[in-house]
């Protein structure tokens, strides 16, 4: 194989567990530029400080969480966790029943560093999670604020449906499920324009 082609099929990113000694300060690294660049990610009740961050990113238990690494620099994260009270009931009101066996999994505290965004990192993170939950017998879902439109995006070609939305804390919220593992495809990143 040429040095050509070996480069055209080399993974964008490595996704690995997560490792706290390991992992933890370039993820907080990543959601600190996330906050310079003025995004709306992490919210903006969390300080933007290390300790903050940090304490926010572990503040929860998790079913599985990833990183994604580009030459060993956390490039993005992951977590999977069992859905909020706040998703299981705004599922619940738009008559939102699980498909997999197991129930509802929520997508947690997923981004990618802006230096590595729009590389297909995310995408890779996604496949990670959403994989590990298909696994597990696990719908994922989650919600995103109105705002977000690049999320909003991500998650409508990434095999997500738009169920519904609901005014939380941080505004209004949509809340995205997962197709059913037997129906679960991604949708073409590129749609090829109409001649
Ligand atoms: C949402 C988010 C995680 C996506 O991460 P990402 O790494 O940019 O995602 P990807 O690169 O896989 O996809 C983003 C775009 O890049 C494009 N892309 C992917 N690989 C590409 C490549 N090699 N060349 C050019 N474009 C590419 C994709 O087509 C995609 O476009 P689309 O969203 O219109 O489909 C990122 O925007 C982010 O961190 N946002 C802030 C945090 C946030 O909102 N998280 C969600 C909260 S629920």
């Amino acid at each position: 194989m040429s040095p050509s082609v070996i480069s055209a099929v080399r993974p964008v990113a490595e996704i690995v567990p997560f490792d706290p000694k390991t992992h933890l300060q370039g993820a907080v690294e990543a959601l600190l530029r996330l906050r310079r660049a003025g995004g709306l990610y992490p919210p903006r009740n969390v300080k933007a400080a290390i300790s903050d961050f940090a304490y926010w990113l572990l503040s929860e238990e998790v079913l599985g969480r990833w990183v994604a690494l580009i030459d060993g620099q956390v490039a993005g994260h992951i977590a999977l966790t069992a859905p909020h009270p706040y998703l299981t009931d705004a599922l619940a009101s738009m008559d939102q029943v699980p498909v997999e066996p197991d129930g509802f999994c929520e997508v947690s505290k997923f981004f990618v560093d802006p230096d590595a965004q729009d590389r297909g990192v995310g995408a890779a993170l996604f496949d990670a999670a959403i994989g590990f939950a298909r696994s597990q017998g696990l719908q994922p879902a989650l919600a995103v604020v109105d705002t977000s439109l690049a999320a909003r995006r991500f998650f409508g070609r990434h095999g997500m449906t738009e169920a519904g939305s609901l005014r939380g804390i941080h505004g209004e919220k949509f809340v995205f499920v997962g197709a059913a593992k037997t129906v679960w495809r991604r949708e073409p990143a590129v749609t090829a324009r109409a001649a």
